[in-house]
């Protein structure tokens, strides 16, 4: 049974109430038995920055089967940079950070060469990078691609259509996987996952698909329930 990753993109929702709700009802569910028991899924949470040490702790108290992400890493070490969050910070809380989410390329500016200093600050720092695209060329990007490169086979893609995100309408199971399929052509031992408009209802069609390797849903992921259900279903 292949193993699949269930990432949950919070984006820059929640306080920490809501975050403290969530894990509640969450761990309910998990209690109760109405969600899957976790098996074979990897499952991950990127949360905001600020609910990183309040997230850590929840999950703790609750024993949940949920590893810790964030959503963006400093492209630099430790140092003066004013506003930045480094590695070295982050791997004090997480494992998984998201890396060149479409909404970053469109509203920070984030090009190829920023993306690839932060994806090898991330692998320096034993994080694992889930470095989005949006279409298949931007592999080609991507300094991991080289063979020689340190950590190449310690990467996620995330294959996110832009028509796809938040809309409502994701790409069809049979076109992702194509992509998916073509990616991992390209760039060899690396689980590609497909993001855009995931529910509890579509998860299972992607998962099922030979070249996908697991889901990035982020609307859908803000609601416990529904995420549990993904994770059941997927
Ligand atoms: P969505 O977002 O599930 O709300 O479409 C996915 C993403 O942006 O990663």
């Amino acid at each position: 049974m292949k193993k699949v990753f269930i990432i949950g993109n919070w984006k820059s929702y929640k306080t920490s109430l809501e975050t403290t709700m969530w894990f509640q009802e969450i761990s309910n569910l998990l209690a109760g038995r109405q969600v899957s028991n976790f098996e074979n899924k990897e499952v991950v949470l990127c949360v905001p920055f600020t609910l990183l040490s309040l997230a850590k702790s929840l999950i703790e108290q609750y024993t949940l089967p949920i590893t810790l992400g964030v959503q963006d890493i400093s492209p630099f070490g430790e140092g003066k940079y004013t506003g930045e969050i480094n590695g070295k910070q982050i791997a004090e809380f997480a494992k998984y950070v998201i890396i060149g989410h479409s909404e970053r390329r469109k509203y920070f500016d984030e090009n190829e060469e920023i993306i690839n200093q932060k994806i090898e600050q991330a692998v320096a720092n034993k994080l694992t990078p889930i470095v989005c695209i949006s279409e298949l060329a931007q592999v080609d990007t991507l300094r991991v691609m080289s063979p020689s490169a340190p950590g190449n086979d310690g990467i996620i893609i995330a294959y996110e259509p832009l028509f796809a995100i938040g809309s409502g309408t994701p790409d069809t199971p049979e076109n992702a996987d194509s992509v998916a399929s073509d990616i991992a052509k390209k760039i060899e031992n690396t689980p590609v996952i497909y993001g855009g408009s995931v529910t509890s209802q579509n998860a299972h069609s992607f998962t099922n698909m030979p070249s996908i390797s697991g889901i990035l849903p982020g609307g859908a992921s803000l609601d416990a329930q529904e995420f549990a259900a993904i994770v059941t279903n997927a």
